[in-house]
């Protein structure tokens, strides 16, 4: 069975369609890169999947079951987690105290504190835990989101641009992360930055106008004309 299970997902504002016909799935412990130009749909696709924009069109199966007219915050506790595309951390908290806002519905007393020291040192922030989150740089900020949503352990990790703004070693170092993650959970990530993709590795989905251009391996994907063809005159380096 699918982990998640998208039937032709159709998404407009107002006259603008940002998903014309979206079939989409991924299997328990798949792990998958969604790339395409800007506004191909991408982060719409996501926030289809969180239930945070209702699509126009089609339906979103999660674990066998539609995840239609139910709230974010449910669909979140189904075991969906988003790492959105604008960081969405509490600037005026420490490290330590961001990832417990997000540890505290699922864990109390010393399992938090367990999973916290966990965490910290999954995402090497073990140094930073009594820093300000506003005084970091953005890396280490996405580092702290990233902890947030994993924290919780959802079945279904969605990551919009996580590499954004990191330096080269951090973006290698998340990548390795990824795919240590994607032994247990299904992962979905958006990226730009097709060396991170090669990293990862393994599945791509390529996002053209509100459509899946090509779903295949990465090596297929990245020699594929049509997807050079989307990216003609875009700074994408392959
Ligand atoms: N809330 C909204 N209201 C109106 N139009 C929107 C809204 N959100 C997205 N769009 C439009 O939908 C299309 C897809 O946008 P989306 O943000 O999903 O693209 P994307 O692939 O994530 O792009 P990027 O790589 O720049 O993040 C774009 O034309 C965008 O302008
Ligand atoms: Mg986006």
């Amino acid at each position: 069975m699918s982990m998640i299970e998208v039937q032709n997902l159709g998404m407009r504002f107002g006259g603008v369609v940002a998903l014309a016909s979206v079939n989409f799935a991924i299997k328990t412990k798949e792990h998958c890169c969604v790339i395409g130009p800007n506004g191909a749909g991408k982060s719409t696709f996501f926030k289809c999947l969180t239930g945070q924009l209702k699509p126009t069109d089609g339906d979103v199966v999660f674990k066998g079951k539609s995840i239609r007219g139910y709230q974010p915050h449910q669909i979140a506790q189904m075991g969906i987690g988003i790492k959105t595309q604008v960081p969405n951390v509490f600037d005026g908290l420490t490290v330590d105290e961001n990832i417990q806002v997000a540890l505290r519905r699922h864990y109390s007393g010393a399992a938090l504190r367990a999973r916290l020291d966990e965490m910290l040192e999954t995402m090497h922030l073990v140094d930073l835990r009594n820093e300000i989150v506003g005084k970091l740089a953005h890396g280490h900020r996405q580092l702290v989101e990233l902890a947030m949503v994993v924290g919780p352990s959802p079945e279904l990790i969605l990551l919009d641009e996580p590499a954004a703004g990191m330096t080269k070693s951090e973006s290698n170092r998340l990548a390795g992360l990824i795919k240590e993650l994607a032994r247990n959970h299904s992962v979905i990530v958006v990226e730009h930055d097709m060396q991170f993709i090669r990293l990862i590795g393994g599945r791509v989905t390529v996002f053209n106008r509100g459509e899946v251009l090509v779903d295949d391996h990465v090596d297929q994907v990245l020699n594929d004309q049509r997807v050079k063809n989307v990216y003609l005159g875009k700074q994408a380096a392959f």
